[in-house]
């Protein structure tokens, strides 16, 4: 049992554990989770105990209030006192877990596609626009809104490591605040079943110090650049061409679609297709050449039909708007 636990318990660490807090709100349900277990350890140990007594200790019968009382004990007390005191250890952290950020808090608009996440960094009227799909990147330390909604069906954001789930629902903003305590690399989910690629909705979410991610979202803010490369400018033009810009924007070019994931940074990515492949040219053509197969259900139609070379120079131009 001991060693199935170890086991168990091995595989409870990484980029997407709720067993590894790296933000506040995670740091107080990992706290509930191990008093939850402690709880259910002690309640389990002392039916355990009851067992084995039952079966190996032979006492001559019980007078009948001795019985009455174990089973008041046992059955009503014990019980009721252990799961009243989790219950109001729950029930205190749940203010704390609720508390909207303060007013001046960075605030990140999320919204749920099918099936991929649209990222937008809410900024000052002044400010370029930072729009990004499938990639979160945070200050540590900083308390951060979130404005959760979906266009169409409900799904469920959630980054294990950084704190608790809330469900995105057509119709109306759902508000989460998280607060990272420490820089890393974590992984969120769709955690509400949503649709036939729900399971291939992933995002990255980068924790990085505050200059550090000062850095990044001023590059953000800033438009694409024109590439420099043959292939790339080749690409560029195919990009325009074949009406990528009617779904997809590039700032800076006449691409300004607003259906699919904006571009314009898009070569500067942890991952592609939601967290389901890895950010490079070849992966880039795979989903070009093959959307459907890659994830089932997609919205995006798939280039197959065209030449191998012109979807060579798509993904050259794509990987370079960094
Ligand atoms: Cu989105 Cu499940």
């Amino acid at each position: 049992m001991i060693a199935a636990g170890v086991l168990g318990l091995a595989a409870c660490s990484g980029a997407q554990s709720v067993l590894e807090p790296a933000g506040q709100g995670a740091e107080r349900i990992a706290a509930l989770f191990w008093w939850m277990a402690a709880g259910a350890l002690l309640i389990w140990a002392f039916v355990v105990s009851l067992t084995i007594y039952a079966i190996r200790v032979q006492p001559e019968a019980h007078r009948q209030n001795v019985g009455a009382w174990l089973i008041i004990g046992g059955g009503a007390i014990f019980p009721t006192l252990v799961l009243a005191g989790l219950l109001s250890y729950g029930l205190a952290l749940m203010p704390e877990l609720l508390r909207p950020a303060p007013e001046n808090s960075l605030q990140i608009a999320v919204s749920g596609e099918q099936w991929w996440w649209r990222i937008r960094y809410r900024m000052p009227s002044d400010a370029g626009t930072v729009e990004l799909a499938n990639e979160i990147r945070l200050p540590v330390g900083e308390p951060v809104s979130f404005l959760l909604e979906s266009p169409d069906v409900i799904h469920s954001f959630w980054i294990p490591s950084l704190g608790g789930k809330i469900d995105m629902i057509p119709g109306r903003t759902n508000r989460l605040t998280l607060e990272p305590t420490r820089t890393g690399v974590f992984r969120g989910v769709c955690a509400e079943y949503c649709g036939t690629s729900h399971a291939l909705m992933n995002f990255d979410v980068v924790v990085l110090e505050k200059a550090d991610f000062t850095a990044w979202l001023n590059r953000q803010q800033t438009i694409a650049q024109p590439p420099t490369q043959p292939l790339a400018i080749r690409g560029q033009e195919l990009f325009i061409t074949n009406g990528c810009g009617a779904c997809h924007a590039v700032r800076g070019t006449p691409a300004d679609g607003v259906i699919g994931p904006d571009l314009t940074h898009v070569g500067s990515r942890l991952s592609l297709g939601a967290g389901i492949l890895p950010n490079d040219p070849e992966a880039f053509l795979t989903w070009m050449a093959r959307t459907e197969e890659v994830k089932p259900g997609v919205h995006m139609p798939h280039f197959g039909m065209l030449p191998p070379e012109d979807l060579r120079d798509l993904a050259a131009y794509l990987d370079a708007l960094e």
